[in-house]
């Protein structure tokens, strides 16, 4: 009976289990309050295609389950004009539309390849793709304005010609389960993307293949037997995978081999394989992330950075057309803040594409918040011709509305904590440009025509004599094109040196912030989402800002150590006040206790420690003996990431205890347990008063 009652007295809608997997296609049930009170919805799903392999049959199932879970609507899905008469979701594709004659909606402009018409009124809508992909994205840009609750009317016309490369690979190999291949296929299909590579620097194309797999004795791009050999290849794959979309190749790139082995020139390498797809339709993305990586470190002048317009250099026009050239959004690759990649603009009558990177590899990997999007807009800025249409902060305020739901507050937060999470990584690693070159004196690299590396040359003769120049060149580029003096006053009015220590620790205090301001969102999103960037967010709360006073701060090396020794760590900026401390050895247990010498009242508890791949020591926290935390050095598994196996700034990590009562005088102890290569290493501990972060 009493069973019954609890079940009874369930919410009547259970959400399902919110574990991320479902990115922004959640599908979340709307809110009562934000559906229009006249609401009226059409009465089926009609795609005309009956064909379960077409992407207009995808679409209709789509929308199918889309509007059941947004809208707890059930709509009949047909196929047959014939099957039902009433207002209707159409989704065709124009050819099949008007090859009907219902033409009563007429495209109002000419759809380019893939591109969709989604004409929005209350009691009738009708999605026409230009292709069957056009239709299925229409059909996404459909759910996702009533998952945001925008019923308005509408009339768009959607121009996409746009096929861009991405990742996807688990454990360098296929996996077994593949539905997750489909989620993401649905992630990608939404946001309009037909294609995707999967690539990594281990599983890629490789030029030498003729040579290596296929036994010949050269791999010259120019042999008639290396393109034969090619032919065969792509002939016999296509055979196999007939929508196969090409090739993606990197040649002449860390180390690989390319058709610079054989003196030839990357678009000779690059022209064999569009011979050999062009037949097929297919198209070769060829990375123009080519360097050399044997550069000698003493030599000034030598400068990774002026590689690709070096090697591509007079190759402008001698591509295929089904050739595209894929250039790094800047010369070095993927930093925090880079100049636009001068080969834009020596490359105009060549096929190019710019590569974006989301996964955030020199960014912190997955485990810090850094939203890319205002990043790519300052390179997409670069050439005001371009003027690209999408605001990063509307952009993702439509990704939190459709992830996160809603809420106000919800957005506010996610927008806030999002757009500074950019700014607050550069503060707190890498600022001005980039960091290299630094001595004594000063700090950055000379990249001037004058006196450097020559690649502020590399520009047009505009912007060239911009960068040439240490007055016009602006403050967050200055050390990637110039070596400056500490003492150098930047444009701010502040010295490099004083711009460095002010916007480490401003990154470190934002980073640190990020976690309170997400916590305010607990009990308005799911627990399992809340905790899982909770933890990330506190785990990236040790961002920096070591250097000066803490008065907060209880070093480990100064409490009283039993079965511990001091440790030092590399480099010796990583641990605070440069030492840590270790258990004596790998199969022991240990303890470090202090006395509180804080005005009794309540504070947030901060444990810095060190986490290593190779072990998971366990550690207890105490407050006069009773217990107040409990945790593992398992981080290698919660973030999914190898990070580092010594003691460094890769290792150092810290939990947090929020709002502990203290009395003057109460006993604070830290009890390790070795595991592995572990030893429990712990470096400080900061009491925090309220709003005091560090
Ligand atoms: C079904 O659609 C797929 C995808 O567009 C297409 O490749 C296939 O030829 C179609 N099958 C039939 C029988 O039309
Ligand atoms: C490439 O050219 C260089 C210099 O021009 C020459 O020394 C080298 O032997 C050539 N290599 C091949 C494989 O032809
Ligand atoms: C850089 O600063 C040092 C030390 O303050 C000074 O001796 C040197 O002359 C300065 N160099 C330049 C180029 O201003
Ligand atoms: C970055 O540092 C600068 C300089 O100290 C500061 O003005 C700015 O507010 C900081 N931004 C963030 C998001 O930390
Ligand atoms: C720093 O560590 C040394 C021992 O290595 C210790 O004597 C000193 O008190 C520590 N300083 C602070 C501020 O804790
Ligand atoms: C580790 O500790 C266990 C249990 O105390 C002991 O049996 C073992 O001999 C120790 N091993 C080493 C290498 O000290
Ligand atoms: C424990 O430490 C010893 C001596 O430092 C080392 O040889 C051994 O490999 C360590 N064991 C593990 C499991 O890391």
């Amino acid at each position: 009976m009493r069973i019954s009652w609890g079940l009874l007295s369930f919410p009547a809608t259970v959400s399902a289990i919110e574990n991320g997997i479902n990115g922004w296609l959640r599908y979340a049930p709307l809110p009562s309050d934000q559906r229009p009170s006249n609401l009226r919805l059409p009465g089926a799903i009609m795609t005309l295609s009956t064909n379960k392999t077409s992407p207009v049959y995808t679409a209709g199932q789509e929308l199918q389950s889309g509007i059941k879970s947004i809208l707890n609507q059930a709509l009949p899905l047909y196929h047959e004009p014939d099957e039902y008469i009433g207002s209707t979701i159409l989704v065709s594709t124009t050819g099949e539309f008007y090859g009907r004659d219902k033409g009563n909606v007429k495209a109002t402009a000419t759809l380019a390849d893939d591109g969709y018409l989604l004409r929005m009124r209350a009691g009738n809508v009708v999605i026409l793709g230009q292709t069957e992909r056009g239709a299925l994205y229409g059909a996404f840009d459909y759910l996702s304005r009533i998952a945001q609750g925008r019923f308005s009317d509408a009339d768009l016309v959607i121009e996409r010609g746009y096929a861009g490369p991405s990742i996807f690979f688990n454990n360098n190999a296929i996996p077994k389960n593949l539905d997750r291949v489909s989620q993401y296929a649905r992630l990608l299909a939404s946001i309009g993307i037909n294609g995707i590579v999967v690539n990594n620097v281990g599983i890629s194309l490789n030029f030498a293949s003729p040579h290596t797999l296929g036994g010949l004795s050269t791999f010259d791009p120019l042999d008639q037997s290396v393109i034969s050999w090619w032919t065969d290849k792509t002939n016999c794959l296509y055979k196999r995978i007939p929508d196969i979309v090409g090739y993606l190749v990197k040649a002449n790139s860390e180390g690989q081999p390319g058709p610079l082995t054989y003196n030839r020139t990357l678009a000779d390498g690059a022209n064999l394989f569009a011979k050999a797809v062009q037949p097929h339709g297919g198209i070769v993305m060829f990375r123009a992330f080519v360097y050399d990586n044997h550069i000698n470190p003493a030599d000034l002048k030598a400068d990774r950075a002026n590689h690709a317009v070096e090697f591509f250099k007079g190759l402008d026009g001698q591509f295929l057309d089904n050739i595209v050239v894929q250039i790094k959004y800047g010369p070095i690759d993927f930093q925090v803040r880079e100049p636009a990649s001068p080969l834009f603009a020596n490359k105009p009558q060549t096929n190019i594409a710019i590569e974006l990177q989301i996964t955030q590899e020199y960014l912190g990997q997955q485990s810090h918040l850094v939203y890319v999007a205002p990043l790519w807009k300052t390179i997409l800025d670069f050439d005001r011709a371009d003027d690209p249409t999408q605001d990063p902060q509307a952009l993702l305020e439509d990704w939190t509305r459709l992830t996160f739901g809603s809420d106000p507050l919800v957005l506010g937060v996610i927008t806030e904590i999002s757009m500074a999470s950019w700014p607050a990584y550069e503060n707190y690693t890498g600022n001005l440009g980039q960091w290299t070159r630094a001595d004594h004196d000063g700090i950055g690299m000379d990249r001037t025509v004058s006196m450097g590396t020559g690649f502020a040359g590399q520009y047009p003769a505009e912007v060239a004599g911009q960068f040439e120049n240490i007055e016009a060149t602006p403050d967050d580029l200055l050390l990637w094109f110039h070596h400056m003096n500490y003492t150098h006053i930047l444009k701010s009015g502040k010295s490099v040196i004083q711009h460095f220590y002010d916007a480490h620790y401003a990154g470190a205090d934002t980073a640190q912030r990020l976690s309170v301001a997400w916590e305010s969102l607990r009990k308005k999103i799911d627990t399992d989402r809340f905790n899982d960037v909770l933890f990330r967010l506190r785990y990236l709360a040790d961002g920096a800002g070591r250097v000066g006073k803490h008065e907060y701060r209880i070093e480990a090396e100064t409490m009283t150590l039993k079965n511990y020794k001091l440790t030092g760590v590399n480099p010796v900026e990583t641990a605070s006040n440069l030492t840590a401390v270790v258990l004596i050895s790998n199969n022991t247990s240990g303890e470090v206790t202090t006395k509180l010498d804080f005005d009794s009242g309540k504070y947030d508890v901060a444990i810095n420690y060190l986490d290593l791949i190779g072990g998971k020591a366990r550690y207890k926290a105490f407050l006069n003996g009773k217990l107040l935390l409990e945790w593992a050095g398992d981080l290698e598994d919660k973030l999914g990431h190898a990070f580092s196996t010594k003691l460094d700034g890769h290792s150092a990590t810290r939990v947090t205890v929020r709002d502990v009562q203290i009395q003057k005088g109460d006993v604070l102890k830290i009890t390790g347990v070795a595991d592995g290569n572990e030893l429990a290493p712990l470096d400080y501990l900061a009491i925090l008063p309220q709003g005091v972060v560090d």
